[in-house]
């Protein structure tokens, strides 16, 4: 358990040094984030622990094999430490699992559904709060009325499924990231931020007709868990009132962002972070939400607006595909545990141990030198793989190729946010790379300990060290919307 300290001092100094450095590259106050190695505990208990399964390389070998080197499809029970998402993954609380046992489980008109209505209401101060299972039904429903040929909406980075649900309506879904967001080294506070300048051109090159939608993830999940500033959020909704366009935000990570504005942004320091989550949303028409995420709950989600139109078409089609006004598509003891969550995630001791987890991690791979954007973001750490594997070019995924890699040197199971997800072909069926190569890794609620992200750590920089025998790769098996769930892949000889 206790190493010998043969050379006590000198191991402190340079202890110290080494993190003073780290934070200083990894932002921030470096006094202020040494306590992360001290003073950011856990601030819970853990009462359910669940095994995790320990494999040899050959096992992974094999199953990665199977799985076609796509990580989607492995199963579970093959993963040491799953980093593939913070979506549903979290752990919910004991209050939460009370909560469960007090569902109402009424198709119609159920308690469950009034408390969670409450808790949404008084966070995002909307009229209408209308409950789906997860994120991508809301983004459904909230397309099939507003999407269509011929529309276009603009956002500071769609995630994947919300583009796939704009496109899948005919309609065309644009970025505009600032341009410091794709500069990976390069450290900001908002680098999660819409470029309004860009904004403002393409409203006035388009009809009030062509863009029925203007929208914001925060955080900005795609860009690298990135958070965008109030000013931004201010700026954006002062536009789309301009032009008479509504404005939603993709607020999956809401308290996250809420979090990085009290901590980064001018005149926010002594705000709680309600006060600022509902700042944050008086800005905005409506909301969509995956509170799989900052809701703390294993699945669930929701459209708030106070758009009174928008409204009633989502209602009906709720109805349709989901399931009533009153559980949109869930259980209602998942409402149960969604009106806990969202209070829960609001926490600020919650929120800077969360914050500071990511950066433990972020700190433990470039003390390692492995390359990473930064600064770290709000619930994951993302490997710049252009940087990682310079040798591959990016039509070879060279994100996929370290992930999958990654995976057979421990069991870690990441994601790649590069050219496999977001590549397209163009008219003349040219592959068109995206403007970055990430592999995320997501830290899962409330589960994991900074024991195992060390190991993760560890992990990563052995794959590091033999990162010029990593290979591109090639799919060999694609569907013809949001490819990397399923596609097929190999390593190019
Ligand atoms: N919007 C953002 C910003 C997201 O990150 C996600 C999901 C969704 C919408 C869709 O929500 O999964 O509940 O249907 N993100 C997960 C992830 C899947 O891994 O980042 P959903």
């Amino acid at each position: 358990m206790f190493r010998k300290n043969t050379n006590l001092p000198k191991r402190m100094l340079s202890f110290i040094f080494c993190n003073l450095f780290i934070n200083f590259v990894n932002y921030g106050n470096c006094f202020l984030n040494f306590g992360v190695y001290s003073m950011h505990f856990e601030p819970f208990k853990i009462k359910v622990v669940e095994p995790i399964p320990v494999t040899t390389r050959e096992y992974r070998k094999s199953k990665l094999k199977d799985a076609h080197y796509n990580l989607f499809l492995l199963r579970s029970d093959d993963i040491t430490i799953d980093l593939l998402t913070d979506s549903g993954t979290g752990a919910m609380s004991s209050k939460q699992w009370s909560a469960v046992m007090d569902g109402d489980e009424a198709y119609a008109g159920s308690r469950s559904y009034y408390k969670f209505e409450e808790t949404v209401r008084s966070i995002t101060g909307f009229k209408h709060i209308i409950p789906t299972h997860q994120g991508r039904a809301a983004e459904r429903i909230l397309f099939s009325i507003l999407g269509g040929k011929g529309k276009m909406i603009p956002s500071n980075t769609h995630f994947d499924t919300t583009r796939a649900n704009i496109e899948y309506t005919g309609a065309e879904a644009f970025d505009f990231p600032t341009s410091i967001a794709l500069k990976t080294d390069v450290l900001a506070d908002f680098k999660g931020n819409i470029d309004i300048e860009r904004l403002e051109n393409f409203l006035k090159s388009h009809s009030r007709q062509e863009v029925p939608l203007i929208m914001l993830t925060v955080t900005n999940n795609s860009g690298g868990g990135q958070p965008v500033s109030m000013e931004n959020i201010r700026k954006t909704s002062e536009i789309a009132r301009s032009y008479g366009i509504p404005f939603f935000i993709d607020c999956c990570r809401f308290a996250e962002n809420a979090y990085f504005i009290k901590t980064r942004e001018k005149g926010y320091e002594t705000k709680s972070i309600e006060e600022i989550a509902r700042e944050m949303f008086s800005y905005a028409d409506g909301c969509l939400m995956s509170a799989k995420k900052d809701g703390l709950s294993n699945t669930g989600g929701f459209i708030a607006t106070n758009i009174d139109d928008i409204a009633e078409k989502a209602k009906v089609l709720l109805i349709v595909t989901e399931g009533f006004l009153t559980y949109g598509g869930l259980a209602r003891r998942d409402l149960e545990a969604l009106a806990v969550g969202m209070k829960e995630a609001l926490d600020e001791k919650y929120l800077e141990y969360r914050i500071n987890q990511v950066k433990f991690l972020g700190n433990e791979l470039l003390k390692r030198g492995i390359p990473i954007l930064v600064p770290t973001g709000g619930h994951a750490v993302y490997l710049d793989a252009k940087r990682f594997a310079p040798h591959i070019p990016c039509e070879q995924f060279p994100g996929q190729s370290i992930a999958c890699e990654i995976y057979l040197e421990g069991g870690v199971r990441t994601v790649e946010i590069g050219s496999l997800m977001f590549g397209k072909y163009d008219k003349d069926k040219h592959f068109v790379t995206s403007p970055f190569e990430l592999v995320r890794l997501a830290i899962p609620r409330r589960v994991y300990t900074n024991n195992h992200l060390e190991y993760v750590a560890e992990v990563i920089g052995k794959v590091y060290e033999k990162r010029d025998q990593l290979k591109g790769m090639q799919i060999t098996y694609e569907a013809p919307y949001l490819r990397h769930f399923t596609a097929h892949l190999e390593y190019l000889q």
